[in-house]
């Protein structure tokens, strides 16, 4: 299932504008991860506002970049259960904060290792509980589901990426950002912050990423 573009369509700016996409640790680690070069060529798969994309190009890498919504602005409109690509088109093959909202992830992880000759490397928020997954849901309707280590490793492995690298660290977020990026207020909002209650700080609330490369075998 196709994601209905006019969701993300409206919500680009606020993508493109947000400190918790731009920049952080995992992003730092992510990029390494990539091993970008000079014409390396990579492809950054449902890439929103664009951040990894960025980061790669500037590092001299050949950047294709892929996205449901129009209006992200990508290379190729595609869903991520079907890249437009032939087999090992590109060296690597990235995507970050975008998975727990893919319908089909079995898919799209083929899909991942499908195109890319040497590494994939995925960044998400991963699975803590029941109630934060009814928080995400509540702040977002397009949000499928966050993923444990367990499984992301269990995905890997079923497509044939051999897991060389994989990290999970805290990732604070200011947390009326985070609401109002989806347009989350009023009794939703409140639901949601009851329900993330015990992990804030102050403003910011904790939702650990994952940070995972894999190699193709
Ligand atoms: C949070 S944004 C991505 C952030 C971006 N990768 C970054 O690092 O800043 C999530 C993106 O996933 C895209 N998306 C959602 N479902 C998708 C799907 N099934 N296939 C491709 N893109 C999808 C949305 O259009 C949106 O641009």
């Amino acid at each position: 299932m196709t994601v209905a573009p006019s969701i993300w369509d409206e919500r680009a700016e606020r993508y493109r504008d947000s400190d918790a996409h731009r920049s952080g640790e995992d992003l730092d680690l992510m990029i390494d991860l990539c091993e970008p070069g000079e014409g390396i060529r990579a492809l950054d798969v449902a890439t929103g506002g664009g951040h990894v994309a960025d980061r790669l190009r500037a590092l001299g890498c050949e950047v294709a970049t892929t996205d449901a919504a129009p209006g992200m602005n990508p290379d190729f409109v595609a869903d991520a259960a079907s890249l437009p690509f032939v087999d090992d088109a590109f060296v690597l093959a990235a995507t970050r904060y975008a998975t727990h909202h893919f319908r089909d992830i079995d898919a799209a992880v083929g899909e991942l290792a499908r195109v890319a000759s040497d590494r994939v490397v995925a960044v998400d928020t991963v699975y803590q509980d029941d109630a934060v997954e009814e928080a995400e849901l509540i702040r977002d309707a397009d949000h499928v589901r966050n993923y444990s280590e367990s499984e992301w490793r269990q995905l890997f492995a079923s497509t044939g990426l051999a897991v060389d690298s994989c990290t999970v660290m805290d990732k604070w977020m200011n947390l009326d950002a985070w609401l109002a990026r989806t347009g989350c207020d009023g009794d939703r909002a409140a639901a949601v912050r009851e329900l993330v209650a015990s992990r804030t700080r102050g403003s910011d609330w904790n939702l650990p990423v994952i940070v995972i490369r894999g190699r193709a075998s």
